[in-house]
């Protein structure tokens, strides 16, 4: 039986295996992208030539510390691929992301990229989406009106908190408002709904943008979702 760190370590370096010379890579942010960038620093160490762009400000420094030099997006065209982690993903590939809090610039990232790869320990693999607070950028003006337009939705909702008891602020200057449904049953028609509250920058339902799960298995296999 292997542990969480190491599933989602054999997920990232299995899908490290897809990154060829030459490629515009986009790298995704959390605990279990890390790993990817890992590799991917060690593998351009070694003469990988590839162009990058990183999902958040913590990647940027850690691609940076790992070596991997970041292309300015207006210098890049669409990605070849992006690998990123997810908080949940039912078996249609459907996510839910944004625990980590870079859900807009993941998702303007994903949907410049004609593959998206998404690594995952088996634990976030779910027959249904909600379970997992589902993450909404929203804009600090109103956010109070906002938070209720959300809860009109049927959620719980609650402000992201930093450690030192203020709001987490994103990197685009923005609020989290984490929105417990419990259960998610028409992911395609929340996303719709959710899309159309002013105040909502955008959220953590990705339909339709992956192209491949893989999945770090407690026994150190992995497994391969299309
Ligand atoms: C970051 O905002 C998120 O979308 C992450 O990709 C997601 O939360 C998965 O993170 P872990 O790999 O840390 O679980």
């Amino acid at each position: 039986m292997t542990n969480e760190k190491n599933m989602k370590k054999i997920a990232a370096e299995h899908a490290a295996k897809y990154v060829q010379d030459g490629m515009r890579i986009g790298l995704g942010t959390g605990s279990t992208a890390y790993y990817a960038i890992l590799k991917i620093g060690e593998m351009v160490r070694g003469g990988l030539n590839i162009q990058a762009v990183a999902t958040s400000e913590a990647s940027e420094r850690l691609a940076v510390e790992q070596g991997i030099s970041l292309t300015p997006v207006q210098h890049m065209d669409r990605l070849d691929l992006t690998i990123d982690g997810a908080d949940e993903l039912d078996d249609r590939l459907r996510l839910i992301k944004g625990g980590g809090g870079a859900l807009l610039r993941e998702k303007i990232t994903a949907y410049q990229s004609d593959r998206l790869v998404i690594v995952a320990d088996e634990v976030k693999q779910v027959t249904q989406l909600g379970a997992f607070p589902l993450p909404v950028e929203i804009v600090p003006f109103a956010y109070e009106w906002t938070v209720q337009s959300l809860a009109r939705l049927g959620c719980s909702v609650q402000i992201r908190r930093n450690l030192s008891e203020g709001f987490y602020v994103t990197d685009n200057g923005n609020y989290i408002a984490d929105c417990k449904f419990q259960l998610i049953t028409h992911p395609e028609e929340l996303s719709m709904r959710l899309g159309s509250i002013p105040g909502v920058v955008e959220h953590g339902l990705f339909i339709g943008m992956a192209d491949q799960a893989i999945i770090g298995c407690q026994d150190g296999t992995v497994r391969i979702l299309h």
